[in-house]
């Protein structure tokens, strides 16, 4: 029989399994932060083009980032000089990136360094099929595989890859899990 006081536990313990490594994005996570901090001076957008750079035109872009290899673009090298260095970017040690910024940029060119938008895997709709091994949130956005089984009462019934049967309120379920339960169970 179903035991309904795991249900959270699992949710909570199998977390890990909806964790995916996405690719960095350049327009959506890599453009904006050099939109704050570098288009003041650097932008076509903003016509100031100082040293002939523009954040917004690829071809100097492409001049300063070196594909897979942050550690010889100058765009990487120009952020992370000190704070008094002549050449830092943005100039004096103002408005500076935050290391969290400077990974990510590294990141962006270690994968590759990809200008085009949807770079970042986007997940598949599911595909209800009766027995497969399908994902399931909750509602509080944790997530599981485990294959459908049945609908009981007001609980879903699923199956984990050990063979383990679990039923979860329905309503405990996100939206596009209920929908998929209730798609399964033809109601
Ligand atoms: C307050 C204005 C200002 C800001 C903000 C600024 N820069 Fe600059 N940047 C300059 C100036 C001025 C030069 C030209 C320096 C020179 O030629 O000696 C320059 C030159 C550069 C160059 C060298 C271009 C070349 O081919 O030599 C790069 C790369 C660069 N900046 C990147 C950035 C980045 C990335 C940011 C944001 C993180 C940024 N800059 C923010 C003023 C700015």
């Amino acid at each position: 029989m179903p035991r309904r006081p795991f249900a959270l536990t699992l949710f909570i313990a199998s977390s890990c399994l909806a964790t995916t490594t996405s690719a960095v994005d350049f327009k959506s996570q890599v453009f904006p932060i050099l939109n704050q901090k570098c288009a003041e001076c650097h932008s076509v957008a903003k016509d100031k083009i100082k040293g002939k750079f523009a954040i917004d035109r690829i071809d100097d872009m492409k001049k300063h980032v070196k594909a897979g290899e942050p550690t010889k673009s100058t765009l990487v090298y120009t952020v992370t000089l000190p704070d008094d260095d002549e050449e830092v970017m943005p100039p004096k040690g103002k408005n500076r990136l935050t290391p969290a910024e400077v990974t990510l940029l590294k990141s962006w060119i270690q994968e590759g360094a990809n200008f085009e938008a949807g770079a970042a895997p986007t997940a598949a709709p599911a595909t209800p099929a009766p027995g497969g091994v399908l994902s399931w949130t909750n509602t509080e956005g944790k997530a599981i595989q485990a294959s459908f089984e049945g609908m009981q009462g007001a609980d879903v019934v699923l199956k984990t890859a050990d063979g383990t049967r679990h039923a979860f309120p329905l309503s405990k379920l996100s939206p596009e899990s209920q929908a998929q339960a209730k798609k399964l169970a033809g109601q």
